[in-house]
C-alpha cells in the first residue's frame, strides 16, 4: 500500500463538486486515510507550489489557489501515486482523456479541479505539508 495526496481545488471545491471527486476516488480504490478543508495563505500556496517558482503562471497559479477554501486529502492505495495520476487526467481539462477528473469536473488548464502529487518522494513531502504522521496512521 502506497499514500498520495490530493487536494481538490478552490473551484470545483466553489461547484459543489467535493462530493462527486471523492466518490470518484473512492470507486478507484483509495482509502481515505486523512482529510481537512482549509483556505490556504499566499505564503502557503507559495510554498507548496515552490518548484514552479520560475514559471509565468506561478503568480496566477498562487492567486487560484488562495481564491477559495481546498480539500486535501491522503489517498492509500497500492500503486497510489501513478493510479491518480490516470483517474486525473492531463493538466489541461480540455485535453483530459473521456471520464477522468479533470475531464469531467476542471474547465481549462488552470482551473483543473484537482491536484495529485506527481512522484513518491513528492507524495511524501506534500503529505507531510498537510497532515501530520499521527493523522493519518490515528484513523485506521
Ligand atoms: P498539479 O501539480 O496541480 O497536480 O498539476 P499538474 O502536475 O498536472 O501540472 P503542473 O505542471 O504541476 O502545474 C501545476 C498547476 O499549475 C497550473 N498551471 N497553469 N496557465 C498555465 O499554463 C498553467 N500550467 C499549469 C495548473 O493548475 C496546474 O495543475
Ligand atoms: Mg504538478
Amino acid at each position: 500500500m502506497q499514500q498520495t495526496l490530493t487536494i481538490i481545488k478552490p473551484d470545483a471545491v466553489k461547484a459543489g463538486n467535493t462530493g462527486n471527486i471523492i466518490a470518484h476516488l473512492q470507486k478507484e480504490g483509495f482509502t481515505i486515510r486523512a482529510m481537512k478543508q482549509l483556505r490556504l495563505t499566499e505564503d502557503q500556496a507559495k510554498a507548496f507550489y515552490e518548484v514552479h517558482a520560475e514559471r509565468p503562471f506561478y503568480g496566477e497559479l498562487v492567486e487560484f489557489m488562495t481564491s477559495g477554501p481546498v480539500v486535501p486529502i491522503a489517498l492509500e492505495r497500492a500503486n497510489a501515486v501513478k493510479h491518480l495520476r490516470d483517474v486525473m487526467g492531463a493538466t489541461n481539462s480540455n485535453e483530459a482523456a473521456e471520464g477522468t477528473i479533470r475531464n469531467l469536473y476542471g474547465t481549462d488548464i488552470g482551473e483543473n479541479a484537482i491536484h495529485g502529487s506527481d512522484s513518491d518522494e513528492n507524495a511524501a513531502i506534500e503529505l507531510a505539508f498537510f497532515f501530520s504522521r499521527s493523522e493519518r496512521i490515528g484513523a485506521r
